[in-house]
């Protein structure tokens, strides 16, 4: 589907987005392995958290929709029923990661597949720390999916993270806290810390990172949980009505997880008048009421060491830094060849079509000139992100602009369009 976009001249009003995506995928996996019912609320409806649902059930959890919240039916520890057919994971790198780590502790065979894009995304780097924890995983001789499973026996590890990666960190976890003895993560570089939060984990600073330590004691039991805003869902928003004229916006409980904020962060520096209000806590995690106001952005220098905190918003900050005053560069950000799409050549190609200069790094790249007039059809690339900041970009330009394969916003936030009309009209 293309999706055309009308330049818009402002947004106005209180946005209520859907429940974190890296919060809603965890929350289903810890409710699925804990003995009991737990409850949900606010679970993100992506299709992303769709999948790892679908995978549970086919695991055997029953998973039951209510009007305002999700009720799992958890199964115990390793109380999982071998699947029938392959686990599917859709577009989903969390639910492939994540999953792994559970179902390397399994006392069944599995394979997990996924959409063509997905079955382009590195593996290796859970394949080879799972397997030094005696796990029998392997993945095709690509290193990708799909990834075939079987039942071993565990040992517990002492593992220095070799990449920046939540998702890697969290499938040790997971498989970690189906071991007696305790298993030690080393994170140099933090990434979200959600998984820790959210099971309670000992964490402790050292001169080589932060120490995660996990084992059995800390498996999951049943729980209540509701799930703050997504805040990378809220980052579009934010740098809609930052740009158009005469805005303001309320986004209504975000979270604000200090591994997540570094958006908020760089928008601030560029100028931007972002206020947070009502702060409290839910389950570790921090939330806030955002009002953003419309205001006159420039560039700033983004450090690498931030890259890992905003990796997902940097396709929408590069539409902020588009719009701003200077010259736009990031570098350091190689993770972004190996996302739902090659982020960097995405964003290149469809920046090149805004008339701005653009140079390409490996890691990176830089944006610089004018945005030229002209309604441009932007390429999605099959990715949500990608279309999200597309769509926000076509707005905010004179004649506005269309996005290609603009349905693939459905893995993250289904409900994009509704909530631009909402606060236009
Ligand atoms: C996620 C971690 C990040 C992020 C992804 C969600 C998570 O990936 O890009 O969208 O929920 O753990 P990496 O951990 O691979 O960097």
């Amino acid at each position: 589907m293309i999706q055309k976009f009308e330049n818009i001249s402002s947004i106005q009003g209180e946005l209520k987005l859907g429940g974190d995506k890296s919060i809603s995928h965890r929350a289903i996996m810890f409710a699925a392995m804990a003995d009991g019912v737990s409850i949900i609320r606010n679970c993100s409806d992506s299709e992303d958290v769709r999948s790892t649902i679908n995978c549970f059930e086919k695991l055997g959890c029953t998973i039951e929709y209510n009007k305002n919240f999700i009720k799992v039916f958890g199964k115990g520890f390793k109380g999982f029923s071998k699947p029938k057919t392959e686990l599917y994971a859709g577009n989903s790198g969390t639910t492939t990661r994540l999953l792994s780590g559970i179902l390397c502790a399994q006392d069944f065979d599995s394979v997990i597949t996924g959409d063509a894009s997905l079955s382009q995304r590195p593996m290796k780097r859970i394949v080879d720390p799972l397997r030094l924890m005696g796990a029998d995983i392997t993945a095709n001789e690509k290193g990708t999916l799909p990834l075939q499973i079987k039942p071993s026996s565990l040992k517990p590890i002492n593992y220095t993270m070799q990449v920046a990666s939540a998702q890697v960190k969290s499938a040790l976890i997971l498989c970690a806290l189906h071991i007696d003895q305790e298993s030690v993560i080393i994170e140099p570089v933090p990434t979200r810390n959600h998984t820790e939060k959210f099971l309670a984990l000992k964490t402790e600073d050292s001169t080589n990172g932060t120490k995660i330590f996990v084992s059995k004691k800390n498996y999951p039991q049943p729980f209540e949980v509701t799930i703050p805003s997504d805040i990378s869902s809220a980052a579009f928003f934010m740098v809609l009505a930052l740009l158009a004229k005469n805005s303001k916006i309320v986004i209504k409980n975000v979270l604000l997880n200090e591994t997540r904020t570094g958006v908020i962060e760089i928008l601030k520096r560029m100028g931007g008048r972002i206020e947070i209000e009502n702060r409290k806590m839910e389950k570790g995690e921090d939330v806030g009421n955002i009002n953003i106001y419309s205001s006159e952005l420039r560039n700033v220098e983004i450090s690498k060491e931030i890259i890992p905190n905003i990796i997902d918003e940097i396709p929408i900050l590069s539409v902020a830094g588009a719009f701003a005053d200077g010259k736009f560069k990031i570098t350091g950000a190689k993770e972004l060849r190996v996302k739902e799409s090659d982020r960097i050549k995405s964003l290149c190609i469809n920046f090149r079509q805004c008339g701005l200069d653009v140079v390409e790094y490996d890691d990176g790249f830089e944006l610089s000139g004018n945005i030229s007039d002209g309604n441009k059809m932007f390429e999605s690339f099959g990715d949500h992100r990608i279309a999200m900041a597309f769509g926000v970009m076509s707005m905010l330009m004179k004649n506005g602009g269309s996005v290609k394969d603009f349905e693939c916003a459905g893995v993250s936030n289904p409900n994009f369009l509704t909530q631009i009309t909402n606060l236009s009209s």
